[in-house]
């Protein structure tokens, strides 16, 4: 987009905000809105890698060959998801090593929802069709992320979600069509999922701390009430159609609002869970070092062998 002689770096990026265009890597960018991407695109490749755990869970217990393999593409998927993510995040100056501190130090956060436990086979029908299905409602916005790379990272992670959320709910519907002990399954799960990922789309509008300034930047293109809104709108009429019932007595269709009413989420829960006191938090984190712990010779034996190739070359050029 060519700059007027006598534009300010701060005029420019006003105005290609303005015109709906892409800031990229290189561009001149307020330091604000670069920390605010950081923090924004790293706890969500954290909530990425963090969130294959649940499902992990289920991998070796998956009840057919079948919902086995979708499953462990499914879980492969999120891995993906995360290297993207991380991939757009360190186009901002920070590495990789960086962003995997913080979220071992505790000082970058994850998505509240993979904090709850996974009993049951019920609970991957649930995640797929309600966790996946409101990152698609959250995530396709972001695909017009003002961010260049997070907006590019975000088209192709939407295109494998809608796999993940079809999956999901494929599964909830072979329960719904199952045995009485099946179908009440669903419905337990249905009840312990519900509010968590209500509460995904972040806390009500009024205590958001980051939404004004995202929305203005053009990262967010909605508000947090805004998408819990639309997510509720979507997936009730789906539970109706497999016979569940929204663990929610205050739901109903509001026919003057066009959507429906619901009941306000337990606030100081999210507040709990993303504070580091949710079910399953301490195990999600210890895992998640243990990994990172086990996996350290690959780091090693990759940095070791890209020395020697650097110094090979080195020698070949001189
Ligand atoms: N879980 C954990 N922390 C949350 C949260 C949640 N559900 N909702 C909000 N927070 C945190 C925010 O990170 C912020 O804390 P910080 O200042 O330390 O970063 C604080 O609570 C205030 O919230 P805000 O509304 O002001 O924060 P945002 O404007 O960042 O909005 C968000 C929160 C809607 C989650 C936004 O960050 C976002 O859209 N992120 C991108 C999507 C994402 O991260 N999704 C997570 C799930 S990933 C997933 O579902 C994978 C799929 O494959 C299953």
């Amino acid at each position: 987009m060519p700059a007027p002689a006598s534009e300010t770096r701060q005029n420019r990026f006003d105005r290609v905000i303005a015109a709906d265009q892409r800031i990229e890597p290189d561009d001149w960018m307020p330091e604000d809105y670069r920390k605010n991407l950081i923090r924004q695109i790293a706890q969500h490749a954290h909530s990425e890698i963090i969130g294959m755990q649940p499902e992990g869970n289920w991998l070796t217990r998956a009840p057919s060959l079948r919902r086995k393999s979708i499953l462990l593409a499914k879980v492969q998927d999120e891995a993906g998801h995360g290297l993207y993510l991380y991939g757009a995040a360190e186009t901002l100056g920070i590495t990789r090593h960086e962003l995997l501190d913080l979220l071992h130090t505790g000082r970058q956060k994850y998505a509240n929802i993979f904090n709850y436990p996974t009993p049951t086979w019920a609970d991957m029908g649930a995640i797929g069709w309600l966790v996946d299905g409101a990152a698609i409602t959250n995530q396709i916005p972001l695909c017009r992320c003002s961010f260049g790379p997070y907006a590019r990272a975000m088209v192709r992670i939407c295109k494998e979600e809608s796999f993940h959320q079809r999956q999901g709910f494929e599964i909830m519907v072979t329960l719904c069509n199952g045995t009485v002990e099946q179908k009440a399954m669903a419905q337990e799960a249905l009840n312990r999922w519900w509010w968590p990922t209500l509460m995904m789309f972040g806390p009500p509008d009024t205590e958001s701390a980051h939404s004004q300034k995202s929305m203005q930047w053009k990262i967010k293109r909605f508000t947090n009430d805004e998408l819990r809104q639309k997510f509720v709108d979507a997936t009730v009429p789906q539970a109706d159609l497999i016979g569940l019932t929204v663990p929610d007595p205050e739901l109903a269709w509001n026919d003057e609002r066009g959507h429906y009413d619901f009941g306000e989420p337990d606030w100081d829960e999210l507040r709990r869970v993303v504070a580091g006191d949710g079910p399953c938090n301490a195990e999600r984190m210890a895992t998640r070092k243990g990994a990172h712990d086990d996996g350290a010779w690959v780091r090693e034996a990759a940095v070791a062998h890209a020395e020697k190739v650097a110094a090979r070359t080195a020698e070949i050029a001189a």
